[in-house]
């Protein structure tokens, strides 16, 4: 009895150490790789837009502290946004059948995407990472004892392995006519009338990426002649090696132009999302003489199911945006992002397009979101009297905690302590 006696103090001893230090355990412990993406050939004006399975990515359980890239070139350099501009890129974890080989574009039945927890639906908006223009100057560190769990043995099914598809979209703006034009996706500039499928599009549709989709053309100065050349996207990432300490965080990407209705059934209220991703900011109404343009203000509120504590937010916009916000059901601000545009001409610093988002990092804690609470999303663009813009975006990838620390730790310290008590005594 003695024996146990002292084991129980000893364990109460680790259980006040372990409440006390709410863990920067982790930090010591982070690893990290760059990794290249398969070549991007591009000529001036070119588009691509392909799928990259298999993706180099670590491997194991573990919990991705950041993922951070760019663009290079064959030597290793930074390609600047003017020259090769970074529409998007996303990454998504899927299950492959094992034996089975992946090639580009190459989507079949033996891979099944999943998913990050919502908000859109289907194949939409599943990634777990992704960005635009402003991948080099936006931080994506999730703060300590947080990271997105992947590699659980458990969760992979029988036959199957944990994978990472990315999905890299970039114009070549070398040469052409209009730069903003070509990667605003201005289907006059591509000279295109039908999408990818061949279908035609509406006289109403001026751009977006039914018409830039992979190895289309945009209009070209007269004459301009550009070599050929490869780029990649550079991707470093960074990890822990899963354990006790980390607390696992869930990845919502919140939509602006999601319309979503309520369905009833037997199993209560569910919503059914509509994620257009992208939309068109109108010309303003008025003339604004003063050049200064007028602001477009979109919204949209959506139902937040199972809520928890915002740990990490950041939106994604185009040129031409001026700031986002999400708003809680009371008006409270859960987190407002807003783009920083170069003034230079060195990578990372492009004078005219968004090099950079803004990123709320709230202390642990102190935003939460209540199950069932309906949020608010609101995008606003400054816009012209020339046109507008085309395919822009009012995105917002939101980090959420079901758990703080204290209670995760507890929670588990104590299931394992009264498991282990158990066992001592009977
Ligand atoms: C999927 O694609 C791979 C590689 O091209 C091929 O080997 C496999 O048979 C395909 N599977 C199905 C179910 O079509
Ligand atoms: C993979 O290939 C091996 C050898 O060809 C075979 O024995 C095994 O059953 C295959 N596994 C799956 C999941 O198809
Ligand atoms: C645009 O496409 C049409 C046919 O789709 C073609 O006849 C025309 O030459 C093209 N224009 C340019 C500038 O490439
Ligand atoms: C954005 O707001 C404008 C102006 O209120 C409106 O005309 C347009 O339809 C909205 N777009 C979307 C995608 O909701
Ligand atoms: C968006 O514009 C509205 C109206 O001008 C303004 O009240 C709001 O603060 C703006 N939000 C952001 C994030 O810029
Ligand atoms: C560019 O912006 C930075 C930060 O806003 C400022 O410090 C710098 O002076 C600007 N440079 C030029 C050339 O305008």
């Amino acid at each position: 009895m003695c024996f146990v006696f002292q084991d129980l103090i000893f364990s109460l001893a680790i259980l006040v150490l372990v409440l006390a230090t709410p863990c920067s355990c982790t930090e010591n412990n982070i690893k990290s790789a760059v990794f290249l993406s398969p070549k991007i050939e591009l000529g001036p004006g070119s588009v691509s837009n392909k799928f990259y399975y298999d993706l180099d990515f670590p491997r194991g359980h573990i919990a991705i502290k950041s993922f951070d890239a760019e663009v290079v070139d064959e030597y290793g350099n930074s390609v600047p946004l003017y020259e090769t501009y970074l529409h998007h890129w996303i990454v998504e974890r899927y299950y492959n059948q094992k034996n089975v080989t992946q090639k580009v574009n190459d989507h079949n039945s033996s891979q099944h995407v999943v998913r990050n927890s919502g908000l859109c639906q289907g194949d939409v908006l599943g990634q777990y990472f992704g960005l635009g223009s402003e991948t080099r100057g936006t931080s994506t560190y999730i703060q300590d004892p947080f990271g997105i769990e992947i590699g659980n043995p458990k969760e992979i099914p029988e036959g199957y392995e944990e994978k990472w598809l990315a999905n890299i979209h970039a114009i070549d703006t070398r040469g052409v006519v209009d730069k903003m034009g070509c990667t605003e996706c201005r289907c006059d500039l591509y000279n295109v009338t039908k999408d990818e499928n061949g279908e035609p599009l509406s006289p109403d549709y001026k751009g977006g990426l039914h018409c830039c989709y992979d190895s289309v053309q945009c209009r070209l100065k007269e004459g301009f002649k550009g070599r050929k050349r490869s780029v990649y996207l550079r991707y470093t990432i960074r990890w822990v090696d899963w354990d006790s300490f980390v607390v696992p965080v869930k990845i919502y990407i919140l939509d602006v132009t999601d319309t979503v209705q309520i369905s009833h059934d037997s199993k209560g209220r569910n919503p059914i999302h509509h994620c257009q991703i992208e939309y068109q900011v109108e010309p303003c109404s008025t003339r604004h003489e003063d050049g200064n343009g007028c602001v477009i203000v979109n919204r949209t509120s959506l139902p937040f199911k199972s809520g928890g504590y915002v740990i990490y937010g950041v939106a994604h916009q185009h040129s031409g945006g001026i700031g986002s916000t999400l708003y809680g059901q009371d008006g409270r601000v859960i987190c407002s992002s807003t783009p920083r545009y170069g003034n230079g001409t060195e990578a990372g610093n492009e004078e005219g397009y968004i090099v950079g988002m803004s990123t709320c990092y709230p202390k642990p804690g102190s935003i939460k979101i209540y199950d069932g609470e309906t949020l608010t999303l609101v995008s606003n663009y400054s816009s012209n009297n020339n046109g507008g813009h085309t395919g822009v975006m009012g995105l917002f990838y939101i980090l959420v905690a079901e758990q703080l620390p204290h209670q995760y730790f507890t929670n588990s310290f104590f299931s394992s302590f009264f498991l282990y008590i158990n066992n001592l005594f009977y």
